[in-house]
């Protein structure tokens, strides 16, 4: 893929999936710049592109900023991410992920960009029927961050059709795992996802995992997930770009590998290579569906995307080195 003549916003850039965006891009040669508030993100994690470190709530500078960049695409991963966290302060979720992309597509009808890829999230999907999520399927999101990544999707299909803009919607399942460089990787201490959680315990920065609900309507009680390796979302980005780039039209895509593990399972998977770790029971909690899973096939086909790190041990080896690095 060549992107040489293409210059790409990415806000968020200096996340955790932003970053190895970014260096999925290297390959591409594409001009990134990046605007990213270190909220959440990491100077150490941009790779490839130049960090402008700007917060998307400060309009007046972040239009000024992309209008003399002149980009082709914007991709947007700058926001906010965790489910409980949504349900205590929903409207931070509206302001971060609702109202700063309106901002950003109102940005592209001004400046006439095109191109629009935007992190949407499998928590749109509500409780979906069998657990299996399809893209044509009716979202009813159960917690104000899938609402307000849901609100986004909307206002993007308003606006596509309204002008010349169009845009990819890619719905990420359960993302984890690290960039085999062991340069990359989730390095938030505070994150509240259930691998990263499981490396902190093995690696001694946390006593021990809770296992929130054992009672769902699930073989073994605990909730389902379709947990894919970053690099391989990272790909999808790629394609997806190259997509717009040839004038596909807007499209929503699943990002999973159609298949899920429990919550016991994902410990069992890292039990088996790193021997016994402390583990609790603890009631629910707030916000979690009991099974999400992709399909997964629309972006096979229509993408060509092949995962290649379809291997929950992989997974879960890649990101417990990482954190034994960190
Ligand atoms: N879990 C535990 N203990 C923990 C952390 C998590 O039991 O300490 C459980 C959760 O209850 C849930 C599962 O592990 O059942 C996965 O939880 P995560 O917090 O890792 O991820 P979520 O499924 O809540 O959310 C993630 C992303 C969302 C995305 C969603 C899509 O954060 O952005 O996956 O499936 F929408």
């Amino acid at each position: 893929m060549d992107f040489s003549k293409k210059r790409i916003i990415i806000t968020g850039g200096a996340g955790y999936i932003g970053s190895h965006v970014c260096l999925a891009l290297k390959e591409t040669n594409a001009d990134v710049l990046i605007l990213d508030n270190l909220s959440t993100g990491f100077q150490s994690n941009v790779q490839y592109g130049k960090l402008h470190q700007l917060d998307l709530n400060d309009w007046g500078k972040t239009e000024k900023v992309i209008q003399a960049f002149q980009p082709h695409a914007i991709i947007h991963f700058a926001g906010s991410i965790v489910v409980p966290e949504s349900v205590k302060d929903p409207l931070k979720y509206y302001q971060n992920n609702t109202a700063n992309s309106l901002n950003l597509i109102q940005c592209c009808n001004n400046h006439n960009i095109n191109h629009f890829l935007f992190s949407s999230t499998a928590a749109i999907y509500g409780i979906p029927h069998n657990g299996i999520c399809n893209e044509d399927d009716l979202p009813a999101p159960i917690n104000p961050y899938g609402q307000s990544k849901l609100m986004t999707e909307h206002m993007l299909n308003d606006a596509s059709q309204a002008g010349k803009f169009s845009y990819v919607a890619l719905r990420y399942f359960n993302v984890a795992g690290a960039h085999e460089s062991k340069k990359l990787g989730q390095r938030m201490p505070e994150a509240t996802h259930l691998i990263k959680i499981i490396a902190q315990v093995i690696t001694k920065k946390r006593k021990a995992l809770s296992i929130f609900g054992n009672d769902y309507p699930t073989d073994d009680g605990t909730c389902i997930r379709d947990y894919i390796h970053v690099c391989d979302l990272a790909t999808a980005h790629v394609l997806a770009l190259d997509y717009l780039f040839h004038k596909g039209k807007s499209r929503v895509f699943n990002c999973g590998y159609s298949h899920g593990y429990s919550v016991t399972e994902v410990v069992q998977a890292a039990k088996q290579i790193f021997g016994e770790f402390p583990v609790i029971e603890s009631g629910r909690r707030a916000g979690d569906p009991p099974t999400l899973i992709a399909n997964a096939s629309r972006i096979q086909n229509e993408l060509g995307w092949k995962p290649e790190f379809n291997d929950i041990h992989a997974i879960i080896k890649s990101a417990i080195e990482f954190e034994l690095q960190l």
